[in-house]
C-alpha cells in the first residue's frame, strides 16, 4: 500500500469500528470507575467532591460530569510531586514531568497499564496519519521528561515499526540520518520541521526527494497555511497530532489522514469537553477539558487544558468526536491595546504574503504608555520586494485583526530556531 493512504477496515483496531452509542456505553462504565478511583485514593479530589458537594455515585450519565469540579495546572503544582497519584508509588512504572517555566513542575505517573495504554493510542494515531508496520520512523521530538519523544517512541514499537531515536537538536545529523536511513515517518514539532527544512536546502539537498512520506506534527499550534507550506515543500502528509501530558502525553488525538479535518480524540479514553474560559459554563467552542476514563496512576477529572477548539462529530472514525485545530491557548492570547491576537493568526497571514518565509516572532514592547507588537519575520532567500511584502503584511493584519503592528522583514538565517517547542512571543514590555 502506498504510504499515506488510510487504513483499511481490517487494519483498525476493532473499537475504532464500533457505534457512537456503543462507545458512550463504554464511556459511562469507565467514567463511574474512574471517578470512584478519583475519589477513594486522591485526597484533593475527595476534598473538592465533598466540598462541591458530589459524590461518583452522582454520575448516571455521561452529562452528570458536568456537577463535578475542575482540576487545574495549580491543583497538580500544589500535590507536587506525588500527591495526585492513585495508586501506590511502587506501581507507578514512569514519571514524566513538563518544563515547569514558572514556578513547580507539573509531574505525572503512569502505572505499567497506563503506558501500555499509551503506546496503543500512539500506534493508533501513527496509523491513522499513513504509517505502517515496518515503516522506519524517525522521532525528533524531545527525548527525557517531556512525553513527546518517549510517547512516539513506544506507540512506533507498537505498530511495529522500526524507530530511529533520535531526539531533538544537532540539526545536521537530523538531515544525514533522514538521507541515509530513509524513514518514511517523521515525528516533530512543526517549528523544527522548518529548521530541518532549511538544512537540506544548505545542504544542497532537494527535500521533496527525501524518503519522508508522513509527518506527525504536534506540541504546539501550527495552522492550514503552515501545512500546506511543509506539505508543499517536502511533498508528504503532514497530520496533527495532539496531547498534553497532564492527561497522557502525545496521541490524546490525531487526525486522519484521509480527511484531514481535525483530530479524531482516542474517546475510549479520553472525555473531552469544552467550556467558556471565563464561567466554566459548557460553551460548543471554547476551552478544552479532559476526563481521563483509563488511566490508573492518575486520573484527571475535567482537566483544564487552557487550549482553545471547538468538537465536531466524527467523519473518518464516526463513533468519535474531532476538535479543530488548536487556536491557541487562553495564557497565549495576546491582548494588544484591547484587541485579542493569537499567534496562530499572524503566522496565516504571514505565510499569505508572497516573499516571507514561515520564520517569525513577535515582540511586545511598551515605548510609552502604549504597547506595540512588532512583527519580526524573516524574508525569503533570494526574494527582493521586501519593503512591499511588510507592508502588505502589516495592511493584512490591519484588515483582518483589527489591529496595528510594526513589520520588521529581517535577512534570512537571522531568528533563532527552535529544536522543540517553539517560543513565538518575546514579551519585552516593562510590567
Ligand atoms: O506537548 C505532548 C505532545 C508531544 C503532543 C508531542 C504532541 C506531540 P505538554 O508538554 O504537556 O505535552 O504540552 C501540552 O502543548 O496543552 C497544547 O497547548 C500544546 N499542544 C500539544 N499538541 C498540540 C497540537 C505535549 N497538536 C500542550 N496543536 C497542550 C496545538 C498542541 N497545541
Amino acid at each position: 500500500m502506498k504510504l499515506g493512504d488510510p487504513p483499511a477496515a481490517h487494519e483498525l483496531d476493532p473499537i475504532e469500528c464500533v457505534s457512537r452509542d456503543e462507545l458512550m456505553a463504554l464511556q459511562l462504565e469507565r467514567l463511574q470507575r474512574t471517578l470512584r478511583l478519583a475519589y477513594e485514593n486522591v485526597p484533593l479530589y475527595r476534598d473538592k467532591f465533598d466540598r462541591a458537594g458530589v459524590h461518583p455515585s452522582d454520575c448516571k450519565e455521561l452529562a452528570d460530569l458536568a456537577k463535578f469540579p475542575f482540576t487545574t495546572k495549580q491543583d497538580l503544582r500544589e500535590s507536587y510531586p506525588f500527591g495526585m497519584f492513585a495508586v501506590p508509588r511502587e506501581q507507578v512504572a514512569r514519571i514524566h514531568a513538563s518544563s515547569g517555566t514558572t514556578g513547580l513542575p507539573t509531574v505525572v505517573g503512569y502505572t505499567r497499564n497506563d503506558l501500555d495504554v499509551w503506546a496503543e493510542v500512539v500506534a493508533r494515531s501513527i496509523r491513522a496519519s499513513g504509517g505502517r508496520p515496518g515503516d522506519i520512523v524517525h522521532v525528533a521530538y524531545g527525548y527525557g521528561l517531556f512525553t513527546g519523544g518517549l510517547g512516539a517512541h513506544y506507540g512506533a514499537e507498537r505498530l511495529g515499526c522500526t524507530v530511529v531515536p533520535v531526539s531533538g537538536g544537532m540539526t545536521p545529523r537530523q538531515v544525514r540520518l533522514i538521507q541515509d536511513f530513509r524513514p518514511s515517518v517523521i515525528m516533530v514539532t512543526p517549528s523544527y520541521m522548518l529548521a530541518l527544512l532549511d538544512e537540506f536546502t544548505a545542504q544542497g539537498l532537494d527535500p521533496r526527494e527525501s524518503s519522508l512520506r508522513v509527518g506527525i506534527f504536534g506540541a504546539e499550534p501550527w495552522t492550514e497555511k503552515m501545512r500546506a507550506e511543509i506539505e508543499d515543500r517536502f511533498d508528504l502528509h503532514a497530520v496533527d497530532i495532539y496531547g498534553l501530558s497532564e492527561v497522557m502525553g502525545p496521541g490524546v488525538a490525531n487526525e486522519c489522514v484521509e480527511t484531514k479535518d481535525g483530530l479524531h480524540i482516542w474517546e475510549d479514553h479520553f472525555y473531552p469537553e469544552t467550556v467558556d474560559p471565563f464561567t466554566g459554563e459548557p460553551a460548543p467552542q471554547g476551552e478544552l477539558v479532559f476526563t481521563t476514563l483509563t488511566k490508573e496512576a492518575m486520573p484527571v477529572i475535567r482537566y483544564r487544558t487552557r487550549d482553545l477548539t471547538r468538537l465536531l462529530p466524527g467523519t473518518a472514525r464516526p463513533a468519535f468526536r474531532r476538535m479543530e485545530k488548536v487556536t491557541g491557548r487562553t495564557d497565549d492570547m495576546i491582548i494588544l491595546r484591547g484587541v485579542n491576537v493569537f499567534p496562530t493568526q499572524i503566522e496565516e497571514l504571514v505565510l499569505g504574503v508572497e516573499g516571507l518565509s514561515p520564520h517569525f516572532q513577535l515582540r511586545l514592547t511598551r515605548p510609552e504608555r502604549l504597547d506595540v507588537m512588532t512583527v519580526r519575520v524573516e524574508a525569503r532567500p533570494g526574494f527582493p520586494g521586501r519593503r512591499e511584502a511588510g507592508e502588505a503584511l502589516r495592511r493584512a493584519v490591519k484588515d483582518t485583526v483589527g489591529v496595528s503592528v510594526e513589520v520588521e522583514v529581517v535577512d534570512p538565517e537571522t531568528l533563532e530556531r527552535s529544536v522543540g517547542k517553539l517560543k513565538r512571543v518575546v514579551d519585552q514590555r516593562k510590567t
